[in-house]
């Protein structure tokens, strides 16, 4: 029988604007209705967890609902940019140990049949620090010890648009080059089956090699085609995952209904 992931991401909650809730509510009610075995959440939390931390708490404690175990990874949004060239807060070890103490591990290994899930913080992938050495070291420890089973790397940056060997290109919607190279050092000869991501607000499942990268559409909003380039579908909503036990995998948009897509730059109080 396949496990069942409920994919969402980018829900940007704060107990201080409301705007985005609405759709969170309608996602979560649809998600315990639907009763998956796993939730990942991959990044944007909070709408600003950086510099407002009750937006980190009250994210957290918005997903404890969903009634089945949740696992979350950081965003920027939540812990800080990930590379010197953005131009936005950076992320820093204090950042993420704040994320630790008010919604839990920015790292995580799960194992179902057929399957190994492992979920990385992609913010701290470009720093020379323990803590980034740390994640290449889960990840390398995962991968080399499968035991048979498939990959899925879940992260809050989508890897690369197109090639693992892209140049970097501001602004910022994919890892760094660096970072994309240390990855795939890391997971040597077993690269994932399926590598799930957010932060585009845009839903795409594009092939890299044998790997299929999913980024899930955010439950938040979409951001205007003149403020971002075009990768895959503007829409809001959330994916779900089918993992079977050899390997086969399949994956879907959940649009659920009555859900407002909202474009940020009808917002400019919320992010300028
Ligand atoms: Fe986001
Ligand atoms: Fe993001």
């Amino acid at each position: 029988m396949a496990v069942r992931i409920a994919h969402l991401s980018d829900t940007h909650l704060s107990p201080r604007n409301s705007l985005f809730q609405g759709n969170f509510d309608r996602v979560a009610a649809d998600i315990r209705a639907m009763a998956p075995d796993f939730v990942i959440h991959t990044g944007d939390l909070s709408l600003d967890g950086v510099l407002h931390h009750e937006d980190l708490a009250f994210a957290a404690a918005s997903h404890g609902g969903l009634g089945t175990e949740v696992l979350l990874l950081p965003g920027n949004h939540d812990v800080g940019e990930a590379a010197s060239f953005t131009g936005g807060v950076p992320v820093t070890p204090e950042r993420v140990a704040r994320y630790h103490s008010l919604v839990g591990p920015s790292a995580w290994v799960r194992d179902c049949p057929g399957w190994r899930l492992v979920g990385l913080n992609t913010q701290v992938l470009d720093l020379d620090t323990p803590f980034a050495a740390d994640q290449f070291r889960l990840l390398q420890q995962a991968s080399e010890q499968l035991e048979g089973r498939r990959l899925l790397l879940a992260l809050h940056m989508p890897m690369a648009a197109e090639l693992y060997d892209e140049p970097d290109s501001p602004p910022q919607w994919f890892l760094s080059r660096r970072a994309r190279q240390r990855l795939c050092q890391a997971w040597g000869a077993a690269a994932p089956t399926l590598v799930l991501s957010g932060h585009l607000h845009q839903w795409r499942a594009p092939w890299i090699g044998a790997t299929r990268h999913c980024s899930a559409p955010a439950t938040s909003f979409v951001v205007h085609p003149d403020w971002q380039q075009t990768f895959g579908t503007r829409t809001v909503g959330y994916l779900l995952h089918h993992l079977h036990p050899d390997g086969r995998h399949e994956t879907e948009y959940r649009p659920v209904p009555g859900l407002v897509c909202h474009d940020i730059i009808d917002h400019p109080s919320i992010y300028g």
